[in-house]
């Protein structure tokens, strides 16, 4: 099959990388010259595992075409991508303006006979209805279209692995045609098949990560509770995650979720409902909770660190990734400048990215072990693999204080006490 993508980010990239791989003809549609430059050398401009390996294999086999013309792509496609991206306007409603600008530029080159067009981006129940109504509009005489949804469930860090290996391929559309077509294009994929009308697959998109969120939110409340009252949350959870009906996964209580997706998907729903006369105290509560877990690790830093002095391991808002989105690193990092810490930070990627934000305010430091050199205490905020099993002995020798601050629970506590370390991590007893 002949398709476009239209947006390079996480979705759109990764997700035409692969359909490429099976032997399909790909064109993504970018709107920035520098960027679509850098892909067509094999660049895929953010961090995510392998995916330059497959970038580049796809694009020597010259089934990956990377463009700023819609004219190039768009009359040879049998289906179009959207995948671009819907942020948060400041009222929390996702802001749709690039979804609808690229629905018009796109309708203008549909070819005779049939396109499916279909939405990738995160967008609210009853968009898809307006990107039909403008393509509507706007088609060439002889041009169809069919819309259909068809939400993404990729996360960062693991994006290839979780696009060839999904739970489910969810396709909402009112379109038989266009269904047998994605599910010819979907079919090499894994996971299960949901098909569905446009709303309900919109609301999937949103209903997942709202609950993802809630998992999170309601893991760092228990751990509220757990550092009031003694009780270990890592215990509680693992007990209560046994029973089938709750699951323990992607319950970590921490310094909470960030990310360009749960922040502004939990924002969207929450200013969908308001305007659906929904009451969505509910949903607030998420929010609050994921800030309180924030705010905590810094009245504990505030409370305990010795000096001001401060190194801090991980600033990506996940392992495995260079995005800083909404990363929980930026508001904690601001709220420690604001109380006169100096900070020396280190990430394995995105120092980079941190660097654009605050520029000389932090130091970066490229080597692990570089800030600890004579710091006052060290904060962990990102669980990446090489902080989990490193050398603990080394890390007290090189603080000025033996003192850590563990936003993602990385370390047992005993063992921490053991070694002569204070320890502060989330929902469990403090070593002091
Ligand atoms: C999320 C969803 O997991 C994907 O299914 C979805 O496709 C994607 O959003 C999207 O809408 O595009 P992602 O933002 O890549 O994926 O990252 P997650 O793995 O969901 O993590 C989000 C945040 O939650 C991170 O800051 C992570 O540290 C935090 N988290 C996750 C916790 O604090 N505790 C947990 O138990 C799990």
């Amino acid at each position: 099959m002949t398709i476009t993508f239209i947006g390079h980010g996480y979705v759109g990239l990764v997700t035409a990388c692969i359909f490429a791989d099976f032997g399909n003809e790909v064109f993504v549609v970018g709107h920035t010259k520098e960027k679509v430059a850098r892909l067509r050398k094999g660049d895929p401009i953010i961090y995510e595992p392998t995916l330059k390996e497959l970038l580049k294999k796809n694009l020597q086999a010259k089934r990956l075409h990377f463009t700023l013309d819609f004219q190039e792509a768009i009359p040879r496609s049998e289906i179009v991508f959207i995948a671009v991206g819907t942020p948060p306007k400041d009222n929390g409603e996702a802001d749709l303006s690039a979804i609808f600008d690229v629905s018009r530029k796109l309708a203008k080159y549909l070819k005779r006979g049939l396109t499916v067009v279909a939405c990738k981006s995160t967008v609210p129940v009853g968009t898809n209805k307006k990107i039909e109504a403008i393509l509507l509009k706007h088609k060439p005489k002889g041009a169809e279209i069919a819309v259909a949804s068809c939400p993404e469930f990729l996360r960062e860090g693991t994006a290839i692995y979780d696009t060839l290996n999904p739970d489910r391929v969810v396709i909402g559309t009112s379109s038989k045609k266009a269904a047998e077509k994605l599910i010819e294009l979907h079919k090499s994929l894994n996971g299960k098949r949901v098909m569905t009308d446009l709303a309900s697959a919109e609301l999937i998109k949103y209903t997942a990560n709202s609950m993802l969120a809630t998992k999170i939110s309601f893991a760092n409340l228990i751990s509220f509770y757990c550092e009031k009252t003694g009780a270990d949350v890592e215990t509680v959870l693992d007990a209560v995650g046994l029973d089938e009906r709750i699951g323990r996964v992607f319950m970590n209580p921490g310094v909470g979720y960030g990310g360009s997706c749960l922040p502004k998907d939990v924002k969207a729903i929450t200013q969908t409902g308001s305007n659906l006369n929904i009451n969505v105290d509910f949903l607030k509560a998420i929010e609050n909770i994921n800030q309180t877990a924030q705010k905590n690790l810094i009245q504990k830093i505030k409370r305990y660190s010795p000096g001001k002095k401060i190194a801090i391991w991980g600033l990506s808002f996940k392992p495995d990734t260079d995005d800083i989105r909404e990363a929980p690193s930026i508001n904690i990092i601001n709220q420690l400048l604001e109380l006169g810490f100096k900070i020396f930070a280190y990430d394995p990627v995105a120092n980079t990215n941190i660097k654009k934000i605050f520029v000389n305010k932090i130091n970066l430091l490229t080597d692990q072990n570089k800030p600890l050199e004579n710091a006052d205490a060290l904060v962990i905020l990102t669980e990446w693999n090489e902080f989990k099993q490193t050398d603990l002995k080394n890390i007290k020798k090189l603080l000025k204080y033996p003192v850590i601050f563990d936003g993602r629970n990385l370390y047992n506590p005993q063992l921490m006490k053991k070694l002569g370390f204070k320890y502060f991590s989330v929902g469990r007893k403090s070593v002091l």
